[in-house]
């Protein structure tokens, strides 16, 4: 069978802000404690950015870039464009690709940002995978990354306990290969959208603190029962498509929001705990976040060879939600 451009993941890394909170720091100021916060989540704790000296999403997402264009090899003028996944940019404007790009001093690489919420990293992976199959580009760095401490309501106990900050990036490049053949490439994705505006996780504004201020809202049943739904489904038909099983993938990557929802997908889908990605323990929900940091610690604690099959999936606000299935 004759070779066509795919696209494969060259480099990875992570930028997680320095200052852990835990479930019972938490406690002192939220009506919650850590044994709810675990059995319910999963959750142990979560890193939070510096809002009071004036940290953003950018500095950590800087720090995940910069790390996964290390680990790709490329020189900074090989990228020829840079997608920021993110529902909480520094700014509306500049964007925060372009925060990114000048940082890096990424002087080729056209910039654009996408926002799908917490499944915002596997839209703009899918897009780039695109753009490379189509020869329009060739070296793309993704990033995805959250700040949602900027829009938690401190007094809304189910939603706040649940996030932390957390970027990460990934490097991709196109290659000449033949998923058919075991070449190392992103063998397929498919992204997906419902609009649910009064379930799903939305923002609203409220009094605080004598201002303004944007928070998110959600009603976590119906979020739990939709993840736990539209994850399962899209992975099985991936899976399906691909004619491959539980039995051939080396790591299941789900968007890491609740243990509770994990286990129940990777329950349906037969895939034991031991090939299931989880790191929600120590990150809480980074939103956009979740799937790069996963992808980068996965390389980073050399948990995958070449030729290894990985099953991505997603889900977020809106709803949005998808697979990837990939070829290290
Ligand atoms: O990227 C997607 C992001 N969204 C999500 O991950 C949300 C998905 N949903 C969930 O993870 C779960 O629905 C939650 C963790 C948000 C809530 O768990 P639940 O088992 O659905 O609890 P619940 O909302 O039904 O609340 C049960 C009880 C209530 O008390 P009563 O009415 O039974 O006395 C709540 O008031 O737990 C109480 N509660 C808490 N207690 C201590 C709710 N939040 C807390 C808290 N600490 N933080």
């Amino acid at each position: 069978m004759s070779k066509t451009i795919r696209s494969t993941i060259i480099g990875t890394g992570h930028g997680i802000p320095a200052r852990t909170i835990s479930n019972d720091d938490l406690a002192k100021f939220v009506d919650t404690n850590d044994e709810w916060i675990r059995t319910r989540t999963g959750i142990e704790q979560r890193n939070f950015v510096d809002l009071e000296n004036g940290q953003t999403l950018t500095e950590i997402a800087i720090e995940g870039a910069e790390k996964a264009l290390k680990d790709s090899g490329l020189k900074p003028e090989d990228i020829d464009f840079v997608l920021c996944a993110t529902a909480t940019p520094e700014a509306w404007m500049p964007i925060e690709a372009g925060r990114i790009q000048n940082a890096l001093g990424l002087k080729n690489a056209a910039t654009l940002d996408v926002n799908a919420a917490c499944s915002g990293f596997m839209y703009a992976l899918h897009l780039a995978d695109s753009l490379i199959r189509s020869g329009s580009q060739k070296n793309i760095l993704c990033v995805g990354g959250d700040v949602f401490q900027r829009i938690l309501d401190w007094n809304d106990r189910t939603t706040c306990v649940l996030f932390g900050d957390g970027a990460g990036a990934a490097v991709i490049t196109g290659v000449e290969a033949d998923p058919e053949n075991g070449d190392s490439c992103i063998i397929d994705s498919k992204v997906y959208g419902a609009l649910d505006i009064e379930n799903s996780l939305s923002t609203v504004e409220i009094e605080f603190e004598g201002k303004k201020k944007g928070v998110i809202t959600m009603n976590g049943r119906e979020v739990f029962k939709w993840a736990s739904k539209c994850m399962a489904k899209s992975s099985l038909d991936m899976m399906k498509k691909h004619n491959v099983t539980t039995d051939d993938i080396k790591w299941f990557v789900p968007h890491q929001a609740n243990i509770r929802i994990i286990e129940k997908v990777a329950e349906f889908l037969k895939f034991p705990m031991e090939k299931t990605f989880v790191n929600v323990n120590k990150w809480g929900n980074t939103s956009a976040g979740t799937i790069p940091i996963c992808l980068s610690e996965i390389r980073e604690q050399g948990l995958v060879k070449k030729g290894d099959l990985i099953l991505v999936t997603t889900f977020g606000g809106g709803y949005t939600w998808g697979s990837m299935l990939i070829r290290c």
